[in-house]
């Protein structure tokens, strides 16, 4: 075998996903001993993958697949909106895509094989057992005071500075985010978001009567901020905004748009609701900043819960109000009175463990493998035109149609074959992004999944060479 054609069958194992970006290639000796190749051809080859920017050389280790922008698809492009195919709901997508005869790419949940639920639930069996009373009695708000202290700790992580009587314990963020559109808004007012953005937080403002409006964000950089500034001069309410690995296009606001977007509501005085649930699952180094590290005057109002890294099933979750403290508190006891008591014991025993370094490292590294394995499948099944995010971090791809596609009649059709996705238009409280999918990447990537992506990329082509049958399908 000549080098060139070594080098060849490497570039496509890396191009078909079976070697991953940090993944190492396979030896001298085993190209020598397997593929009947000598070492020089072997060792020539490498240089050859290595001069096109897609292995490196790591000493004494052998060489390893590059994470290169030239694996993935390019990134989305701001579309114009088209006009609206149907309305659909958060509950009926979840409903529909949550089945197990189903591959679930539709729903943003974590993997449980990827959770610690055995350590979970030891430690609510012992707690149980050694202090009933507390476990099944009422955890008054703002909380039991050992998990508020641990959170505290953790705060100090994403640069902010948190004392354990600054915050209050809730049922999830949903629960966080409803108490503090409660306590800063009144039905009828105007709530920026970002868009796309989460539904469950535009479902949200909507059931509470509330108007959102939309900021237009791209996954590059996270909200304009020429468009937050002018729309924030309107007097918006309040502004609801997930800084760190928005799901579900993935974007991070940098430190210098952060401290701005803080400065800027901080000085027109309208309170900041900040959801930072996926910061901590950022794939390398130090997770991003919140934007209650950048509030000296206390306008943020900061949303987190355990959902996204231990388990959405414990309800575990928190908001540290700043000034609106005591009208977060007043909604809490009027809405729920307190959230169950042993998941939040639960939560602060395993995070004073010690183990949940060694369990968020191993789920960032998932994570990251997980993410890039369907990114790079995308890019093999979906048909030329298809754009797709590369995020730092988080679990969810945010994947551009190629013109013509419809989301919703792909979702439609996907169903039929036993794949579930969620269509753009749940990101939006206007119906925009029709020519976007998003894709849940937390469950380990497989033969199944690959079979099911192939199938999207089949069924989008079909889409796209007749959109006006997939109209009528979408109607
Ligand atoms: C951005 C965002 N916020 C909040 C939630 C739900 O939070 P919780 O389970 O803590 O209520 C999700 C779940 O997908 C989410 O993506």
């Amino acid at each position: 075998m000549l080098y060139e054609d070594v080098a060849q069958r490497l570039e496509r194992l890396i191009h078909d996903g079976t070697l991953l970006p940090g993944h190492r290639l396979p030896s001298v000796r085993h190209l020598r001993d397997r593929w009947g190749v000598s070492v020089a051809t072997a060792q020539h080859a490498f240089r050859v993958l290595e001069t096109r920017g897609l292995v490196e050389a790591r000493a004494r280790s052998g060489y390893y697949v590059r994470d290169t922008p030239r694996l993935w698809l390019p990134a989305p492009e701001p579309a114009a909106p088209r006009p609206e195919t149907e309305r659909l709901r958060g509950l009926s997508v979840l409903r529909e895509t949550a089945t197990p005869d189903l591959v679930a790419l539709g729903t943003a949940l974590p993997d449980p094989q990827h959770l610690p639920l055995h350590a979970l639930g030891r430690l609510a069996t012992r707690i149980s057992r050694e202090s009933p009373e507390l476990a099944f009695g009422y955890a008054l708000p703002p909380g039991p005071a050992p998990l508020r202290r641990v959170l505290a700790a953790h705060a100090a992580d994403a640069g902010a500075t948190v004392q354990p009587g600054d915050i209050i314990t809730t049922t999830g963020v949903m629960e966080a985010m409803y108490l503090c559109l409660a306590a800063t808004t009144r039905p009828g007012d105007r709530v920026l978001v970002q868009s796309p953005t989460y539904f469950g937080i535009i479902e949200k403002i909507q059931f509470m009567g509330r108007v959102a409006i939309e900021v237009p964000s791209t996954a590059e950089h996270g909200i304009d901020l020429g468009s937050f500034e002018r729309l924030l001069a309107e007097g918006p309410a309040a502004c609801v905004l997930v800084p760190n690995f928005n799901n579900p296009c993935g974007s991070v606001l940098s430190d210098q748009d952060k401290a701005r977007v803080v400065s800027l509501c901080t000085r027109a005085k309208v309170p900041l609701i900040e959801d930072d649930i996926y910061g901590e699952l950022v794939f390398e180094g130090q997770r991003p900043t919140s934007l209650k590290s950048f509030d000296r005057k206390g306008w943020v109002l900061s949303c987190c819960s355990v959902s996204k890294v231990l388990s959405p099933g414990l309800r575990v979750g928190w908001v540290v109000p700043g000034r609106f403290y005591d009208a977060v508190l007043d909604a809490k006891l009027a809405v729920s009175f307190a959230s169950a008591s042993l998941p939040q014991l639960v939560v602060a025993a395993y995070l004073e463990s010690g183990g949940y370094d060694t369990h968020i490292r191993r789920l960032r590294t998932a994570y990251r493998e997980q993410v890039t394995a369907v990114g790079l499948a995308v890019r093999r099944h979906f048909p030329a035109g298809t754009r797709c995010t590369r995020p730092a971090g988080g679990h969810v791809l945010w994947v551009q149609l190629p013109e013509g596609v419809d989301a919703i009649a792909l979702y439609r059709r996907a169903l039929r074959h036993g794949v579930g996705i969620a269509p753009g238009p749940l990101f939006s409280p206007t119906g925009r992004h029709s020519g976007f999918v998003r894709i849940n990447c937390a469950s380990p990537f497989d033969e199944r999944t690959d079979g099911a992506l192939a199938k999207l990329g089949e069924l989008a082509r079909a889409d796209q060479l007749s959109p006006k049958r997939v109209a009528r399908a979408a109607r």
